[in-house]
């Protein structure tokens, strides 16, 4: 994994969405892979920005996002479709029938989870896909005790969760999501966190042990992951002080063969 510690937040957004508009620009027709809370923000803002000023192209991309709340209308704001419509799609270029989010309202939740990994193989896999993290650890809505193997499918939120999204009040509880199988797929990952209340799960992702109880340790196992924090977020890392270390010096490599 490839830990890259920023000092702040904004330096989080501009690093990734850099990375996401190289991808673009190399890979036109990019399969990305999204994801939904305020970490998501500034990243869709420079994106937005990136676009209207002509940097970058969404035409040929397809996007598929990370989970959705079960039992609300896909209009109602409380969903990541409208979270996702509001906050990037209205105000880029990428043709609605490339955009594929779980449904809010499935008929049938296995049918709607098997058609949404077809589309995935279909779309020949997800090239990039972007990542935040839960308090207890969750990638997408895969949380603690979530089978490091599994597909699209139906989760039950924990009250961390529900508390973290939705304050103290009744929120959804029941979602689907990506599997952690499905996730690990991706060709690349990017893994953004920002703020101290993240710093725990970071530090056992990062430096735990690979284990169910925290879904994201499993990003230890991919071989083309990137952990992109802010210093809150890395300050539980006992080698934040190594990280920081290869990433300053981490373009010296050809200094040192060429002698
Ligand atoms: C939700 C999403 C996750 C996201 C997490 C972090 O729970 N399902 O995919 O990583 O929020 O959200 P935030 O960036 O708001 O802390």
């Amino acid at each position: 994994m490839e830990i890259i510690i920023l000092p702040s937040y904004d330096q989080v957004s501009q690093e990734i969405s850099g990375r996401i508009i190289s991808a673009v620009n190399k890979k036109p027709d990019s399969v990305l892979g999204l994801a939904t809370g305020k970490t998501m923000l500034g990243i869709y803002q420079i994106l937005i920005r990136a676009y209207k000023k002509g940097a970058v192209d969404f035409r040929k991309v397809k996007t598929f996002n990370l989970d959705e709340y079960i039992g609300f209308d896909s209009s109602d704001p409380v969903t990541f479709r409208s979270y996702m419509n509001k906050n990037f799609f209205s105000q880029v270029n990428i043709p609605p029938e490339n955009i594929f989010i779980l449904p809010s309202r499935p008929t049938n939740i296995d049918a709607a989870c098997q058609k949404f990994e077809e589309a995935i193989k279909k779309a020949g896999g997800i090239d990039l896909q972007i990542l935040g993290i839960g308090r207890e650890g969750h990638i997408g809505f895969n949380e603690p005790s979530s089978s490091l193997q599994a597909r699209t499918r139906v989760k039950t939120l924990t009250k961390a969760t529900l508390k973290d999204n939705f304050g103290l009040k009744t929120g959804p509880r029941f979602v689907l999501t990506m599997g952690i199988g499905t996730i690990m797929d991706s060709k690349e990952i990017i893994l953004a966190a920002s703020g101290k209340q993240k710093a725990e799960a970071v530090a056992e992702a990062v430096e735990g042990p690979v284990s169910s109880s925290c879904p994201a340790s499993i990003l230890q196992f991919h071989r083309q992951a990137r952990i992109i924090i802010d210093k809150k977020a890395a300050s539980l890392l006992k080698r934040k002080d190594y990280y920081k270390w290869v990433w300053k010096h981490k373009n010296e490599v050809d200094d040192v063969l060429k002698g």
